[in-house]
């Protein structure tokens, strides 16, 4: 056939006849909201990288989590910047830690909101580091057991998910069994499981002061060059106990979205990193691009490839323009 009987802008030519038959969509009830929480009362203090995202005391997380649910968001994703951090990361699995004090407070005053707790001990260790650090290495096996704690006081603290970002081997496994030795036999596991060691986390360790004070994290998170290992990794998470699987960052992995989109049957999510976030911020800052196109163009790219859920400091932003 061919042209002229083949018009493919025949379906383009009104925003109707678009939509009618439009392949990928984005709602609201896909995105996941990542808070940044710290210690105090009525903190509100913007991250100079990330501008219109901000440290938020427990009280103005409530308020961010309401707002983000009136909105139709799903989900928080919760990250915790301790008083204090030390060898062991203590604030990691304190019971009254931060990210604790926080998922219980939005669990009782916020209704119709899941919270995901990212289980990580970067935020907690003083040396900034994933893990326990002997000498200049970064221990697997004992850094297992502290995660698995971590994992058991979020869940304890009214968590509804746990999401372990660290990248050690073993540890989806290690994090099923001590839930289910605690009876949180109900509680999913949402695995970074293909989570690469990427220079577009620059800004997230602002907001969390977590950048590494030696070395990188280069022995633990995959190297950017590799996506058939990102397969055996979804795969072995998978096999460990993991409910969903994530993919890290996002824009600059979709082939590796799609690929594990192949591979799996659980639900994929994709994480709309800091720096993806701060190139377009700052370049709709200076009129450069149409912020609000960028952004939906952005996030339907990664439904498009292949992911469920998105999380994405653009949720309520992104939320609020699908509401029109
Ligand atoms: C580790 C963690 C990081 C991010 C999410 N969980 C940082 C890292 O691995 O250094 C990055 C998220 C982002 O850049 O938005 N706790």
């Amino acid at each position: 056939m061919g042209f002229p009987v083949e018009r493919p802008r025949r379906l383009r030519r009104s925003e109707l006849l678009r939509s009618l038959v439009r392949e990928t969509d984005l709602a609201a009830g896909d995105l996941i909201l990542p808070l940044f929480v710290v210690p105090g009362r009525r903190v509100r203090h913007e991250i100079p990288s990330m501008p219109g995202q901000f440290n938020l005391s427990v009280d103005e997380a409530v308020a961010e989590a309401q707002e983000a649910q009136s909105l139709d968001v799903p989900a928080v994703i919760l990250f915790g910047i301790p008083p204090v951090k030390d060898a062991k990361a203590s604030g990691a699995y304190d019971p009254h830690g931060i990210v604790q004090e926080a998922a219980s407070s939005i669990k009782k005053e916020v209704g119709n909101m899941l919270v995901v707790a990212d289980v990580c001990l970067c935020e907690y260790t003083d040396h900034g580091h994933c893990g326990v650090v002997r000498g200049d290495e970064i221990q697997n096996d004992e850094t297992l057991d502290l995660l698995a704690r971590t994992a058991v006081s979020q869940a304890k603290a009214g968590a509804d998910i746990v999401a372990p970002s660290d990248m050690m081997d073993g540890r989806v496994a290690a994090i099923r069994k001590a839930l289910d030795a605690a009876a949180l036999e109900q509680v999913p596991i949402l695995s970074y499981a293909a989570k690469y060691a990427s220079g577009f986390y620059g800004p997230f360790r602002e907001a969390a002061q977590s950048t590494p004070k030696f070395g990188d994290r280069r022995t633990h998170q995959m190297d950017p060059a590799n996506a058939r290992e990102a397969i055996r990794e979804v795969l072995l998470d998978i096999e460990e106990g993991a409910d969903m699987v994530m993919v890290k960052p996002a824009l600059p992995y979709l082939d590796v979205i799609y690929r594990v989109r192949q591979a799996v049957n659980v639900p994929v999510a994709a994480y709309h990193v800091s720096g993806e976030y701060a190139m377009l911020a700052a370049a709709a800052r200076n009129g450069w691009i149409d912020r609000d196109r960028v952004m939906m163009e952005s996030l339907v790219s990664i439904r498009r490839a292949g992911a469920d859920l998105i999380v994405t400091y653009f949720a309520k932003e992104a939320a609020r323009l699908l509401q029109r």
